[in-house]
């Protein structure tokens, strides 16, 4: 029943935009409704800011907080909200996509005067292929922007998922008068100089004179924008919102503190709680007796005095208690962890137990890898965490041969934590490893010197795609491995990958060989 009942009041969610769209200063809000901060600017963004991509100090000083922050846990009204964070910065994506294999919803942040930008494409592109039910929450009202109902046709078209708002903003920029609650009837006043909690007006019929008074002639607008609300967009269809097919939209200032109430009040009545998982072998319930749960974060040596791992997992289903003994599936070994840790808002704890939905930190020695699944002793194996094609390659060598030994490990841990992909030449066994953006090489340099004592040095190899092959007729995949012999490399799991040149060998290969499969993503 215990059990049950904290499923039922979980919200484990993830807060995606596109750089500046104002993701972490929403976050910020978010705990300070929870309590779970106190003043502002406690949440410092985690992104690397434009410009700083060489500087190394900061990288560390972003993994230092993304650690502290990369889970943010807090209890709302009797709701406990996860929530986790996505590195802003677009070269960390993978990161973020990862992320998003560990939540039950997403809300999405536009700038209202940008509309729709690139990472929020890609990033609803992930909650699509995944069916996550998403919310959007317009932000910077304050500032002038276009009109209301374009910007709300360009999400349609550009995220590709049909939306319904849920609030209406009463003009913009420096004429910003309010928003109106169309899911509460209400009606909440903008000021820029309060930037406390803003509470909401009740209105029983919109035709009320109180709202003339409040709003002057904005009212007038206001009515029409509503009645052609209520004429283009279907009535709010919660079992569409849940099967990601239909977003929810709300119009705030996440700066100036407003429209957030509203968000967070009607995203923890609508948002999911916990939800099945599929595993390889079977769909999992939450409400199941059993623990299981997955690992889809690793943090590596943020303690450079202690060589400590942090793994992040989702509890999937059942209680994880601490001290009990819990099967790693991949090594098939039992392990007890003395001193599991929750992330609340920005500190760590050691916890007795936890519950579907939520994250958990296991101190790590080196067992897990991302996508590992943990059990109470059932052969189970989480899908979802794919590794995607990487785009830009080098080959790695050593530069200290004194120092072979301290650069294997690094390059292994490195890639344990999903930083990049490393593949190995068939041809002559040299070592490429595969990124999705540049920044990945500078981190992993400067990471396995000040990490693991080892000197690293890049040599370029131009290359287009990695991409998984595998055909079900092996003589083909035979002769296909054959004749592209020296372009065949084995990723970290043996698994045969093509190193395609240009797109447009790539293309041939595809034609030439129509009974293999070429995979963009290590999961198929
Ligand atoms: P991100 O995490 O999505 O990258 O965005 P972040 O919250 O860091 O916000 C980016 C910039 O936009 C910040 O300004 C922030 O203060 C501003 N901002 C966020 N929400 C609003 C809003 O509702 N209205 C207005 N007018 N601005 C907003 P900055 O100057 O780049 O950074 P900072 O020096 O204030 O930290």
């Amino acid at each position: 029943m215990v059990l049950k009942e904290e499923i039922l009041r979980r919200r484990t969610f993830g807060i995606v935009s596109h750089p500046d769209a104002g993701k972490t200063t929403l976050t910020e809000k978010l705990l300070l409704f929870g309590g779970a901060i106190h003043v502002a600017g406690a949440v410092k963004s985690n992104k690397i800011k434009k410009g700083a991509t060489s500087d190394f100090m900061e990288i560390e000083r972003q993994r230092g907080i993304s650690v502290a922050t990369s889970v943010m846990g807090f209890e709302y009204n009797g709701y406990k909200i996860n929530i986790l964070d996505t590195p802003g910065h677009q070269d960390f994506q993978e990161d973020t996509f990862r992320t998003l294999t560990a939540v039950d919803s997403v809300i999405i942040v536009i700038d209202a005067a940008k509309g729709v930008e690139p990472q929020t494409e890609k990033l609803m592109g992930v909650c699509r292929m995944r069916k996550t039910p998403v919310i959007v929450f317009i932000n910077k009202m304050d500032r002038p922007t276009g009109d209301t109902f374009d910007l709300l046709d360009d999400i349609e078209k550009q995220l590709m998922i049909k939306v319904v708002p849920l609030s209406w903003p009463i003009n913009n920029g420096p004429e910003f008068k309010g928003v109106y609650n169309i899911y509460e009837s209400s009606l909440s006043l903008f000021n820029p100089s309060i930037t406390d909690i803003e509470k909401g007006i009740k209105f029983d019929t919109l035709n009320e004179p109180a709202l003339d008074q409040l709003i002057g002639n904005d009212a007038v607008v206001l009515r029409e924008d509503l009645e052609m609300v209520e004429g283009i967009y279907p009535d709010f269809d919660h079992a569409a919102y849940l099967a990601g097919e239909l977003a929810p939209v709300f119009f705030g200032s996440a700066l100036y503190n407003f429209g957030v109430r509203e968000l967070l009040d009607t995203f923890v009545k609508l948002a999911p709680s916990p939800r099945p998982k599929k595993s390889e072998e079977r769909l999992v319930h939450p409400e199941e007796e059993t623990f299981t749960g997955f690992v889809f974060k690793i943090h590596a040596n943020i303690d450079p005095n202690h060589r400590s791992r942090i793994a992040f997992v989702k509890i999937c289903s059942g209680m994880f208690e601490r001290n009990k003994n819990y099967r790693h599936i991949r090594l098939a070994k039992t392990f007890k962890y003395s001193s599991p840790t929750a992330f609340m808002a920005d500190k760590k704890e050691v916890i007795e137990n936890a519950f579907p939905g939520d994250i958990i930190g296991l101190p790590d020695t080196g067992n897990f890898v991302i996508g590992d699944t943990v059990t109470e002793g059932e052969i189970l194996h989480y899908k979802g965490i794919p590794s995607f094609s990487p785009e830009i390659f080098r080959y790695i060598e050593n530069a200290d041969p004194m120092r072979s030994k301290q650069l294997a490990k690094g390059v292994d841990q490195l890639m344990d934590e999903g930083v990049a992909q490393l593949f190995t030449s068939q041809l002559n066994g040299r070592k490429i490893i595969g990124t999705v953006g540049a920044l990945q090489f500078e981190v992993i340099e400067y990471r396995l010197e000040h990490e693991y004592n080892a000197k690293c040095r890049w040599e370029s190899i131009s290359l287009y795609k990695a991409c998984w092959i595998e055909s079900e007729d092996k003589v083909v995949l035979d002769d296909f491995k054959k004749r592209k012999y020296n372009k065949m490399a084995t990723d970290k799991q043996g698994r045969d990958v093509f190193l395609a040149d240009s797109a447009f060998i790539l293309d041939m290969a595809q034609r030439d060989f129509p009974k293999i499969k070429f995979h963009f993503t290590s999961e198929f």
